[in-house]
């Protein structure tokens, strides 16, 4: 169990084997604003450096192949530039005293055939195309309908992940965090709206955990189990994300997790950047099975932020649209100064313009 003493947002924690000096984390964000060969820009080092007051950034969503892609302009983890270009992130952040993980990303179905290598379909554990849409070249489109992978190809996804967690490490950053939520690859496996296998990979509980459990066992051996995060979102209907009973299929993943000596894990709370109710779940029976920092996410204010860590029914709390128009949200949050908006048309491509040009105090 987490250390449940009293303690308030901008008091330091230990998490795993990362020390952070404050409980405030910047969320993983999709901003696509990656160069050519989908690598990391001078202008990503500003605007993560800009940030990194944050007890924790967790950089946004990275594709740990070139299948794993599924939007326009989202920056990799599997080439030596795109190493080159994260170090120079993770400087900028470190010369500032910031922390970093990097967010481990395969879309799965999430995908469109004009992101894929010679146009071919995405992949998801079966051949069943989402309602959702996806960034690309010609704007928001429907994903693309996907294959399904074959079993013989499972040990070839998880090495995806264990040669990402590699490259991550050697691009400086602090950690790394699994991306097991909002109806992606890893998502699409736990769930019976998208998993409809009869394999050792779908059907009861125990296979369509099997994914995640692989995954996250290869990232913390490579990166360190002290090192190494997952992220949840059991009743998100994000990318068309929808299980028949979540409450059972979250417990059991987290008790398969909770063995392998994790730092964090990071639960978001409803629907991904939407109402925190959308569906009853006991968040509470997941943090009682695991034995890390509990980092939960979704439209925390600040009062309710210092709640939940006084409590001590987080140990952490992560801020995502907030840090987008707040480079300083963490002083804002300290003096209860007002927030800046958000300019929705500069959230997806583009340049500084609505991504490092947000004005601080
Ligand atoms: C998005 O681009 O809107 C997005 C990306 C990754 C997520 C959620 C949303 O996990």
């Amino acid at each position: 169990m987490s250390d449940r003493s009293p303690r308030s947002l901008f008091d330091p924690v230990q998490m795993g084997d990362i020390a952070l000096a404050k409980r405030i984390v910047m969320a993983p964000l999709t901003r696509d604003r990656a160069g050519p060969g989908r690598t990391p820009t001078p202008l990503m080092a500003e605007y993560y450096a800009q940030r990194a007051d944050a007890g924790l950034i967790i950089a946004e969503a990275t594709q740990i192949s070139p299948e794993g892609q599924g939007y326009l302009d989202t920056p990799g983890i599997y080439s030596s530039a795109q190493v080159k270009g994260w170090k120079a992130v993770t400087d900028a952040v470190h010369a500032r005293g910031g922390k970093m993980v990097l967010q481990m990303w395969h879309v799965g179905r999430i995908s469109h055939t004009s992101l894929q290598l010679g146009g071919k379909a995405p992949v998801a554990p079966s051949a069943i195309r989402a309602k959702a849409k996806t960034f690309t070249a010609n704007g928001f489109e429907p994903v693309s309908e996907p294959r399904a992978l074959a079993a013989g190809e499972m040990p070839r996804i998880v090495a995806q992940y264990r040669y990402a967690a590699a490259r991550a490490m050697d691009a400086g950053f602090d950690g790394v965090e699994v991306h097991a939520a909002n109806g992606y690859l890893i998502d699409q496996f736990l769930r019976d709206g998208s998993n409809h296998r009869d394999d050792a990979w779908g059907g009861s509980i125990e296979n369509r955990t099997r994914l995640l459990y692989d995954v996250v066992s290869a990232v913390a051996q490579t990166a360190g189990s002290g090192r190494t995060g997952v992220r949840l979102s059991p009743v998100t209907p994000a990318n068309d994300a929808r299980d028949s009973n979540p409450q059972p299929l979250f417990e059991r993943a987290v008790e398969r997790l909770a063995p392998l000596g994790l730092a964090y894990l990071h639960v978001i709370e409803g629907a991904t950047g939407g109402p925190r109710d959308v569906a009853p779940f006991d968040y509470e029976a997941l943090h009682r099975r695991f034995h890390g920092s509990w980092m939960v996410n979704n439209g925390y204010t600040e009062k309710m932020a210092e709640e939940v860590v006084s409590s001590g029914l987080a140990d952490l709390v992560a801020f995502g649209r907030p840090f987008i128009a707040n480079p300083d949200l963490v002083k804002r949050l300290r003096i209860g100064a007002p927030l800046n908006a958000i300019n929705p048309a500069t959230l997806y491509g583009g340049g500084a313009e609505g991504y490092t040009d947000y004005r601080t105090l």
